[in-house]
């Protein structure tokens, strides 16, 4: 049967006069039921492993906007928890977790396949949602990169500069490749699970790739996600691989030819007429509307919405923002930006 969701369409490199839209972070705290079902839950690791909870923010803004995808609502943060790792939350702050800094602490991890246990919760959410969507709308799983997750692994939260990364990789390469690679094998396991339990196409987030440069931005953004894809594609061949090396810059030409990813997500500042010259060549993209649009909305959300899709429009496309929509967006921008898509 030809494939009806758009999301699919696309990432098979259809080219849509009208192309899929959905938002990073479309299940988060600038929806007021969003915090009512946050404060049911009690805090946002509850919410996370408790399936119904999860699926029903997950289902939220599709409910509100009819987006064209859903996308699980977990953290990249729960596969070092699954590993061992402590992690909690401080309110206005972000995430905490205990470090891994030496070797007696990457001893202390559990080996990659032993984080289904804990993670169990997440599958069910999947189940839950591939089972309660609209038929019409493609189900997103997702996992953090390596690199991305080893940063917030070794410095034990959100770094401006990932400094302490950057750090255990100049003073103890080995021990700082070990980690990536248990990463990489927990994660390429992760995201197995979640196309089983029903994910249609999974996406890799990258978030601090933009800090690797030269050999390193191979070694340790590109040459991981090449190697999770593989081993993706060798399992489930057909379910398409999102990349979002985040900040990649001119490291984006080619990303997705080196990688085998099925689609590279933009950042937004990437220039949309650039990217359809040296990424879009290569296939699918996703991207790249500024999120501070969604926060003050009006003529010119419209206009860059509408410069973005037209940059696009010779090739496949989904419709994103450059990053996550914050909590101090307007509902109301969101509407606007799908009404601009949609041509209404
Ligand atoms: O709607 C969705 O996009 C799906 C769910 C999702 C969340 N986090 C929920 C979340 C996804 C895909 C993520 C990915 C994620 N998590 C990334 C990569 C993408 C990016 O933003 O660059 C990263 C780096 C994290 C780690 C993380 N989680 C941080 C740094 C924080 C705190 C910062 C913040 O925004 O508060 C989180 C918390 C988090 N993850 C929230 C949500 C909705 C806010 C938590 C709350 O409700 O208090």
């Amino acid at each position: 049967m030809a494939e009806t969701k758009k999301l699919l369409r696309a990432l098979a490199g259809e080219t849509q006069a009208t192309p899929p839209v959905w938002m990073m972070r479309q299940a988060g705290r600038y929806l007021p039921e969003y915090r009512a079902t946050r404060a049911q839950a009690g805090d946002f690791l509850s919410l996370c492993y408790t399936p119904d909870l999860a699926a029903e923010v997950t289902l939220q803004p599709i409910r509100r906007y009819g987006f064209d995808a859903a996308i699980l609502f977990a953290d990249i943060l729960l596969v070092p928890q699954a590993l061992g790792a402590d992690l909690w939350f401080v309110t206005g702050e972000g995430p905490r977790l205990s470090t891994v800094t030496d070797k007696d602490d990457f001893a202390a991890l559990k080996p990659a396949d032993a984080i289904h246990d804990t993670l169990a919760p997440v599958y069910e959410t999947v189940r839950i949602l591939s089972r309660e969507l609209p038929p019409e709308v493609a189900l997103i799983g997702f996992a953090g990169a390596p690199w991305t997750v080893a940063t917030y692994m070794i410095a034990g939260r959100g770094t401006p500069d990932q400094a302490p990364a950057h750090a255990l990789r100049a003073e103890n390469p080995v021990l700082f490749e070990a980690v990536l690679e248990r990463i990489a094998e927990a994660t390429i396991d992760y995201l197995s699970a979640q196309i089983e339990a029903g994910a249609e196409a999974v996406k890799l987030f990258d978030s601090w790739a933009g800090s690797l440069t030269g050999e390193a931005f191979d070694r340790y953004a590109l040459e991981p996600c090449r190697q999770i894809t593989a081993a993706l594609k060798a399992r489930h061949p057909g379910v398409p691989v999102i990349a979002f090396p985040r900040e990649a810059g001119d490291r984006y030409a080619g990303f997705a030819r080196a990688t085998g990813a099925d689609c590279v997500a933009l950042d937004n500042s990437v220039d949309p007429a650039w990217a359809a010259q040296h990424v879009q060549v290569d296939g699918c993209v996703q991207g790249n509307l500024d999120p501070r649009h969604m926060v003050t909305g009006g003529q010119p959300l419209v206009e860059e919405t509408r410069r973005i899709l037209s940059a696009f429009s010779g090739g496949p496309h989904i419709f994103n923002l450059g990053h996550g929509i914050t909590p101090d967006a307007n509902p109301d921008n969101v509407q606007l930006m799908i009404d601009t898509v949609r041509g209404a």
